[in-house]
């Protein structure tokens, strides 16, 4: 087992998971906060290139620090990397989920609802650091929603479960596409924002 992963599995993630992961002599530049957020965009298209395990070991490891209701640890995720797998996932929405089913990996992501009164938000608040961190790494990601979504013959999150061994008590959010670009959109541009939805002082 590799060091990571062994930090992984005792449970004791080192703060090395959370630097950034570098190709060694790119000469790659990280973004600022900012700049993540203005180049985020959902990218459902990927190429057939695997993601980097440290990548996907950053992007998780980074998620479980999102901030949760009265900080209980809550939050969990299924990364599923098997090809047929994200195929059968992406069948689990009766609307089809085409860049689950494009992808080369899938973030599932649950929340213990025995043990968060508000488990919608905690799931929602880190399953957007996972789509923060995935634009990071330079990963494209897509959130699909699962939550009161039709599957094929029950609820998309009663299929998942028991496709992936989930226990009933926890709630299947959403399935985070990930995948190495294979379209370029464009960053968000300043001048766009709607910053008129900013009230200062009074609505
Ligand atoms: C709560 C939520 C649910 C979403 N559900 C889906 C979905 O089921 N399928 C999908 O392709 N995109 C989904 N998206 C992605 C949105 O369509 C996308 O974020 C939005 O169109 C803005 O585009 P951008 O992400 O490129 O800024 C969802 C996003 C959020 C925040």
């Amino acid at each position: 087992m590799r060091r990571r992963e062994a930090l992984i599995a005792a449970g004791a993630a080192g703060l090395g998971l959370l630097a950034p992961v570098s190709d060694a002599g790119s000469g790659e530049v990280k973004k600022s906060f900012g700049e993540i957020a203005a180049s985020r965009r959902s990218v459902r298209h990927y190429t057939d290139e695997p993601i980097r395990r440290e990548r996907l070991e950053h992007i998780l490891t980074t998620a479980l620090l999102a901030p949760t209701s009265w900080g209980e640890k809550v939050v969990e995720f299924v990364v599923v990397e098997d090809r047929e797998m994200l195929r059968r996932l992406a069948a689990c929405k009766r609307i089809g989920a085409p860049s689950v089913a494009a992808a080369t990996a899938a973030v599932v992501v649950l929340v213990n609802r025995d043990a968060s009164k508000l488990w919608i938000e905690d799931g929602s608040v880190a399953a957007t650091y996972v789509l923060l961190g995935a634009e990071e790494e330079g990963i494209g990601a897509c959130w699909n929603q699962i939550r009161d979504r039709q599957g094929q013959a029950a609820s998309a999150a009663d299929e998942i479960r028991g496709l992936l061994h989930i226990p009933e008590s926890y709630g299947v959010l959403c399935i985070i596409a990930l995948g190495q670009k294979g379209e370029h959109k464009q960053p968000k541009k300043p001048g766009e924002m709607p910053l008129k939805n900013i009230h200062w002082g009074k609505f």
